[in-house]
C-alpha cells in the first residue's frame, strides 16, 4: 500500500492501540507470558496513522521498532498496561485491544533469582484484571475493538467475548489455521459486529488486514458525527 494514495478518513480521531504480550515476572529473571509477536497491533497503529489518526500505541515487550509518528508507550506487565490504557482512554475515540494480555500473574514476585532445587515446583497465580471488560462498562461514545485468538468454535467464542465485554467489534482468528498462527506475517480473520453482522476476510498480510479492519471501523465511527 502506497501511503501517498491513502484516504485521510481518520483525521481528527484519536486511536488507542495495544499490542504484544505482557510479561508477568516471578523473580527478577523469569517471566510468564504468551505467544504474541505484536505484529498485528503494530500494523493497526501504522494503518491508522497513515490514514490521518492521532495514534497512541501501548506495547508489551516485542522485538518491533516503535512506528514513527505514533505516541509510543512501552509497558511490561498487565497491570502496567491497564494503567497506561486508562490514562489515555479519556481522549480516545477508538480503542483497539490487540494485546495478548496475560490472564494471570504469579502471586508473589521473588527478589533476586530463584535457585533450582526440588523436582517439582508449584507457582501460584492470581487473576489479572480484564482491561477491556472494565472499560466496556464505561465506554460512552467510544468504539471498542477486541481481538480473539481461538482454537475451535472460533465464531461462537468470539461472539461471547463481544457480548461479555460490551464491544462494537471483535476480530477473531483461528490459531490452528495455516497463515493465522503466532508470529505469522499474515492473518485470516472474521470480524464480528455487535448487531450480528459478520465479515470474513481472506488471508492477508497484516498491514493490509489492518487497513481492511480500519475500513470497517471508519464506517462506524463516523456515523453519528
Ligand atoms: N483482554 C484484556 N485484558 C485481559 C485479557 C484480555 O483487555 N486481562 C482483551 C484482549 O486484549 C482481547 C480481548 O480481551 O482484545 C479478548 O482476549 P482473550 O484472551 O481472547 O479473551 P479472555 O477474555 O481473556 O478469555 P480466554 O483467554 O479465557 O479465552
Ligand atoms: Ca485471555
Amino acid at each position: 500500500i502506497v501511503r501517498f494514495f491513502l484516504p485521510q478518513d481518520l483525521k481528527g480521531l484519536n486511536f488507542l492501540v495495544t499490542a504484544g504480550p505482557t510479561w508477568e515476572p516471578w523473580d527478577e529473571v523469569r517471566v510468564l507470558t504468551s505467544r504474541s509477536s505484536g505484529k498485528m497491533g503494530y500494523a493497526v497503529a501504522r494503518a491508522a496513522r497513515d490514514r490521518g489518526a492521532r495514534v497512541t500505541l501501548i506495547s508489551g515487550p516485542t522485538g518491533l521498532l516503535p512506528p514513527p509518528g505514533v505516541e509510543f508507550v512501552r509497558v511490561t506487565t498487565a497491570l502496567e498496561m491497564k494503567e497506561a490504557v486508562e490514562q489515555h482512554f479519556e481522549q480516545a475515540d477508538v480503542l483497539v485491544m490487540a494485546a495478548a494480555v496475560s490472564d494471570y500473574r504469579p502471586r508473589e514476585r521473588v527478589a533476586g533469582k530463584i535457585k533450582k532445587g526440588p523436582e517439582r515446583l508449584t507457582l501460584e497465580l492470581e487473576r489479572n484484571p480484564d482491561i477491556l471488560e472494565e472499560l466496556g462498562k464505561k465506554k460512552g461514545k467510544r468504539l471498542l475493538v477486541g481481538f480473539a485468538a481461538e482454537a475451535g468454535d472460533v465464531v461462537d467464542k468470539a461472539r461471547a467475548k463481544l457480548e461479555a465485554k460490551n464491544l462494537d467489534l471483535v476480530v477473531a482468528n483461528d490459531i490452528t489455521q495455516e497463515g493465522a498462527g503466532f508470529g505469522s506475517d499474515t492473518n485470516i480473520v472474521t470480524v464480528l459486529f455487535a448487531d450480528g453482522r459478520q465479515v470474513q476476510l481472506p488471508r492477508l498480510d497484516k498491514l493490509t488486514c489492518a487497513h481492511r479492519l480500519i475500513d470497517l471501523v471508519a464506517k462506524m465511527v463516523r456515523k453519528d458525527d
